[in-house]
């Protein structure tokens, strides 16, 4: 079979303008599932009216956020500009999450520029009172770049706040559990570490190791996105600070990776993005998981019919409706 891939849509502005037609959503419009509760919108995550008409008073259990950092959009931009940018998002999401909530936010740390965005977002988040530090979480990419002269670069950074007292529920890996002969005394008997094991496995503490980035291959690779996160860190998130049933935002969804994961575990999830291409892309692959079962196109592209005529081969299949 042809691949029909399409090239990174930040680098290629022609196509982004061509697919423009395509969109469902205008600036300012709100997607709302037909099915369950999502909605996609194509707002800004800084502007307090639309993030408020997204809302309509509902608040969330649950905030992961992913904004652009080192990209196009910030590259003429000073720390400070961005920072101040920043702010404007958290007074959204703050405004948009309830009392016991957990705020995730995903950030680079340019090591050729004083790591930053991160000192300086993490100086800002101490203005936010209502919001306390938990845990910066590291997650292991799997290509890197700068091997000669430095440490390779493979890491991720992802800032984990809490507002109150949220759910937190400890999550383990795949990773079967081999450390032993680590005792410790419990109601006055010596046990060893595999006894006293609430799972075979080792728990992911933050330093995530065991999670592929996306690549081409993948299932669930959405060709034309740049910065798309692997479902297995997003479900990680969710899986922790969430239950059932509950409200998840995500105000800078791109690929749509946080709806995705949280169609499959049952979450409702409310996913923004100022641009419409983005937006369509994230209705079509929420359509197309439902339709097909699959969570990306390998290889092909949400937007094939249009660009190159060619019509979806997939089998229908019937996903469990919740
Ligand atoms: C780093 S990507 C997010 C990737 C996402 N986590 C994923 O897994 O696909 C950032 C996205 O934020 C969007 N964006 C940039 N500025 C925005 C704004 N002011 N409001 C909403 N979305 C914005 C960009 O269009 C881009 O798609």
């Amino acid at each position: 079979m042809k691949n029909h891939s399409l090239p990174r849509l930040d680098e290629n502005e022609a196509i982004r303008q061509k697919l423009l037609s395509f969109c469902r959503l205008k600036p300012g419009e709100i997607w709302r599932d037909p099915k369950r509760e999502h909605k996609i919108a194509c707002v800004d995550a800084a502007d307090s009216i639309q993030v408020q008409e997204l809302m309509e008073g509902e608040l969330a259990t649950l905030a992961i956020h992913d904004p652009p950092y080192n990209l196009v959009a910030f590259e003429t931009r000073s720390v400070k500009e961005f920072i101040f940018w920043c702010k404007k998002w958290i007074t959204t999401t703050s405004a948009a999450l309830g009392d016991n909530s957990s705020l995730y936010v995903w950030l680079g740390a340019d090591q050729n520029d004083g790591f930053q965005p991160l000192p300086d977002f993490m100086i800002m988040m101490r203005e936010f009172r209502e919001f306390s530090s938990r845990s910066i979480i590291t997650m292991r990419n799997q290509r890197g770049y700068g091997t000669q002269k430095n440490w390779m670069a493979v890491r991720q950074e992802c800032l984990f706040y809490v507002k109150g007292n949220p759910i937190f529920t400890v999550q383990y890996t795949d990773i079967p559990k081999v450390l032993r002969g680590y005792y410790k005394e419990i109601n006055g008997k010596n046990t060893e570490n595999l006894e006293r094991s609430k799972s075979e496995n080792i728990r992911p503490g933050n330093v995530w190791v065991d999670v592929q980035q996306v690549f081409y291959r993948m299932d669930e690779n959405v060709n034309g996105c740049y910065a798309q996160k692997p479902l297995k860190s997003i479900e990680r998130l969710i899986l922790a600070s969430s239950r059932e049933g509950d409200l998840v935002l995500d105000f800078f969804g791109h690929s749509g990776s946080t709806l995705i994961a949280a169609e499959r575990l049952k979450r409702k999830c409310f996913i923004a993005d100022n641009d419409p291409v983005y937006c369509e892309i994230m209705i079509r692959r929420l359509e197309r998981f439902r339709r097909y079962g699959k969570t990306g196109w390998q290889n092909s592209n949400p937007f094939q019919q249009e660009l190159h005529g060619v019509e979806e081969t997939e089998q229908p299949v019937l996903l469990e409706l919740w």
